[in-house]
């Protein structure tokens, strides 16, 4: 599967780590903020150029000239994650100033997938209206919200729970669902 995985300034990076671990097999296009870049590096210690070995290019989200910013040419999905309520915001009022947000507005006007991943809380009446504007639109709102009923043991497990939740609803394959061995 062709994906985009925009990082942005939220916090959360360390889901968008996972990730692209957890999906070396697709084809993977990396674009992060900067204050996403910054982020990742105060919660990780990670630079964005360290990721690159995950991903098939990485491209600067000032480079409105990438192939990526014209919907000739097609993605799968674009996925945001963590996803900023600012960006959440451009994207529902049809600002595509940086790479990323133009991606968003290309994936939603050629109807492909988009998955924003928001993470921010309380959220404001305004977070409100931009997340039923985008799900009206079609993107996929799902807030970064790891589950408990697995019953995780670590960091690790907790992550990897939501960044598998991801998987699924892009409809990748995934390990196991709750209680899955019941079905059989
Ligand atoms: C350490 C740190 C954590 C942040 N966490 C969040 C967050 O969880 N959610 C959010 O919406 N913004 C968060 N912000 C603010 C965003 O980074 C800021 O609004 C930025 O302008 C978002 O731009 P971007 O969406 O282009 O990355 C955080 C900023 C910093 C420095």
């Amino acid at each position: 599967m062709k994906i985009v995985l925009g990082v942005t300034g939220a916090s959360g990076s360390i889901y968008a780590v996972e990730f692209l671990r957890r999906c070396a097999n697709e084809e993977l296009y990396l674009v992060v903020s900067r204050w996403g870049r910054s982020v990742l590096h105060q919660e990780t210690g990670l630079a964005v150029e360290s990721l690159s070995t995950f991903a098939k290019k990485v491209f600067s989200n000032d480079d409105m000239n990438a192939p990526l910013a014209s919907g000739s040419n097609a993605f799968d999905a674009l996925l945001i994650l963590p996803c900023s309520v600012t960006t959440m915001a451009k994207i529902a009022h049809g600002i595509g100033d940086s790479l990323l947000t133009r991606c968003a507005e290309v994936a939603l006007k050629e109807r492909r997938r988009l998955i924003l991943c928001v993470r921010e809380t309380p959220w404001s009446a305004v977070d409100f209206e931009n997340a039923h504007k985008l799900t009206l639109a079609g993107a996929v709102v799902m807030p970064v919200s790891p589950a408990f009923y697995q019953k995780p043991t670590s960091l690790p497990d907790l992550v990897g729970s939501f960044v598998d939740k991801i998987r699924s609803v892009l409809g990748l394959p995934v390990e196991s669902g709750w209680r899955s061995s019941e079905l059989e």
